[in-house]
């Protein structure tokens, strides 16, 4: 049993140990897991290359940490509960002993299909077990699974697949959330027509939709499942053998594809998992993240896996076929934890306490959140409503490249403060930094966020590109990793994060580069130019502004606008679309032609009163026309 933190004097100790020896304190986790050969060394590392290598020449596969250790103790209990879109449709439960057949027999499957250890797989698929089995049957034949958000568009998915040259695509026939019906298997057959490295095709069949299939490329899931083997004895990987690759959004260029390796991510989410939630054998555990995600990675499926522990996956959405369908969620399958994303909680305080009307949601242990700053009527709102004002919430943060949540409360343990991450996690050693990079001590300050001692589950490289891994995170500042997010340290130490510093936007809790969605608009054959920023907006967090530059007279301007909004679906997917569209003559730029994107942040806001220094801006006067456009567009 990974160890669990009981109390805070508990947490201190702790804390205090894994900061004066690290290798002690991570050995002494990892020891709770089966290796097929233990490690010589915890840790090597630099962060100037950088190099991050934990429990070197360990080797082990995480899938028998996830399933065969359990398959003694735990066969019949559930490992996986299935909640389906529409309630009336039935749930499945999968056992322990089931999901371990299913993933072996899987990794048959993709044997049969010529994958070999190393190879890049994407999947595509909806919310339903089967992208469990198959991140899981890749893990035990050791490729290299890459999952792609099923709200992608086709040239997205294309882009993801070209990257890491999958050789094979898993997807299903499609699916309907709320009431939104998406035809995945024509996505990827556009996608393909774009992505020539890919041999072969699995579809999962899920709601009977009529695809094509292609001869030779296509296969059915169900037909490869019942030819299958249901033993299969897991590939021996090595500590840093990659595990996973996960695209996503940083300030410039194309989507990166975040790379992490096989033992320190799962000792880190394993580890994280049990501490922050305090997850208590049998507990049902419910994160409403869509799996394309970090989080559906590593609170999903490893992190409770690894422990043994009963995990929900909800395919539907929180407002179909109400708004208190999360309540009726949690009702009906007695949920202990429930971990989702500020943005859900602030489009459900809508519609006020009508939807908890005759809804037992006593079983409720703990609440989390995760994936952008929550604000404090928010907390509240979910602390009172959800929680009864009984159940501690842990807001945590943490990102793509860390693999697990680094600053966190411990449920019933910290001190909570509302909207606050309160502290670091054993191990973590977050640090605050000025401008020019200068370390900012003592409490009640603010900076940007970095950390300056390697967790196991920090990223290793961006996929195929460790110079923009470098240069990315540990080339702003000497010696540290970079989070792109700006933090308080208050009178207590403790932390809040106050959101992105660099040109990331979060959208509802979707990371989106303003280059993209900007690379994205300026496609369009009236657009010369673009520039996207974020403004606030009262569900989302944050929206997308766009200013565009037309190179002719636009006839209708509400047309175009479509036209631009659409067009940034089919690049990106549905949740990249720009909220706001102005069209300007000129774009505010400095004599050496960068783009001033604070003044524009400034306008997007509606806060034109002090626009702070414009005295390097070529031409000032373009601010003035701007600043009408936007009050025109804003009314
Ligand atoms: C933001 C999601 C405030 C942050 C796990 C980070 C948060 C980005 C929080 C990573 C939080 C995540 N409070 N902001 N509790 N959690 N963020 O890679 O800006 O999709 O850098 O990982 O989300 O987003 P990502």
């Amino acid at each position: 049993m990974i160890p669990q933190i009981k109390t805070i004097e508990e947490y201190h100790q702790q804390y205090t140990q894994s900061i004066e020896h690290p290798e002690t304190f991570w050995a002494g986790i990892a020891e709770h897991f089966e290796w097929k050969q233990k490690w010589t060394q915890v840790l090597e590392w630099n962060f100037t290359e950088p190099k991050v290598k934990w429990f070197g020449s360990g080797k082990l596969n995480i899938t028998e940490n996830c399933l065969d250790r359990h398959q003694t103790t735990r066969r019949n209990q559930t490992a996986i509960i299935w909640e389906p879109n529409n309630p009336g449709d039935k749930s499945r439960h999968i056992s322990y002993g089931e999901l371990f057949e299913l993933v072996q027999q899987f990794a048959n499957v993709l044997i049969q299909q010529g994958v070999k250890k190393g190879d890049r797989i994407c999947i595509y698929l909806p919310m339903v077990p089967e992208a469990v089995v198959a991140m899981l049957a890749c893990a035990r034949v050791g490729a290299i699974h890459s999952v792609v958000f099923a709200g992608f568009s086709s040239q997205s998915l294309a882009d993801r697949i070209n990257d890491a040259e999958c050789k094979l695509l898993i997807t299903a026939d499609g699916m309907i959330r709320g009431e939104k019906k998406v035809e995945l298997k024509q996505i990827a057959d556009e996608a393909m027509q774009l992505s020539p490295c890919v041999e072969r095709c699995i579809v999962f069949n899920h709601k009977s939709f009529t695809v094509q299939m292609q001869a030779g490329r296509d296969l059915w899931w169900n037909d490869l499942m019942a030819a299958a083997s249901p033993l299969h004895e897991a590939e021996s990987m090595d500590s840093e053998d990659p595990l996973f690759i996960l695209y996503t959004s940083g300030s410039t260029g194309k989507p990166k594809g975040v790379l992490h390796t096989t033992a320190g991510y799962m000792v880190y989410a394993a580890y994280t998992f049990k501490n922050v939630f305090q997850y208590q054998d049998q507990d049902v555990f419910c994160c409403t993240a869509d799996i394309g995600w970090v989080t559906g990675h590593t609170y999903i499926v490893y992190g409770p896996l690894l422990n043994g522990a009963v995990t929900l996956m909800f395919e539907g959405i929180p407002s179909y076929p109400d708004t208190g369908r999360f309540w009726s969620l949690i009702e009906k399958h007695k949920v202990n934890y429930f971990y989702t994303a500020p943005t859900a909680i602030r489009s459900l305080q809508l519609h006020g306490e009508e939807p908890f009307k005759g809804k037992d949601l006593s079983s409720l242990k703990v609440l989390g959140t995760v994936g952008e700053p929550i604000n404090e009527e928010a907390w509240h709102w979910y602390h009172q409503n959800a929680g009864k004002g009984n159940c501690p919430i842990v807001d945590t943060w943490w990102q793509t490249e860390t693999g697990g949540i680094l600053i966190s409360p411990l449920a019933g343990i910290t001190l909570l403060k509302p909207a606050y991450a309160t502290l670091p996690l054993p191990g973590v050693q977050p640090v605050l930094v000025d401008e020019k990079g200068n370390e900012i001590s003592g409490n009640g300050v603010e900076g940007n966020l970095c950390i300056k001692f390697p967790w196991p589950g920090i990223a290793r490289s961006l996929y195929g590109d460790h110079e923009r891994f470098r240069s990315m995170y540990f080339s702003t500042y000497p010696n540290l990793y970079f989070t792109g997010d700006g933090c308080k340290r208050d009178e207590d130490g403790y932390y809040r994060i106050t959101g992105r510093v660099d040109d990331v936007i979060n959208v509802s809790g979707h990371r989106i580069g303003t280059g993209e969605v900007e690379d994205a608009i300026d496609e369009h054959g009236y657009v010369v130019e673009s520039a996207v920023v974020a403004f606030p907006h009262e569900i989302k967090g944050q929206g997308i502004y766009a200013f565009v530059i037309c190179d002719r007279n636009v006839p209708d301007e509400e047309v175009l606008r479509s036209e631009i909004r659409n067009h940034v679906s089919k690049m990106i997917g549905a949740f990249a679309r720009p909220d706001k569209i102005q069209m300007v003559n000129a774009l505010p730029k400095t004599r050496s032609g960068k783009i001033m994107r604070r003044i524009l942040r400034k306008i997007a806001e509606g806060d034109t009163s002090n626009l702070g220094d414009i005295s390097t801006l070529i031409d000032p006067l373009v601010i003035d026309a701007i600043k009408a456009g936007a009050e025109n567009l804003n009314g």
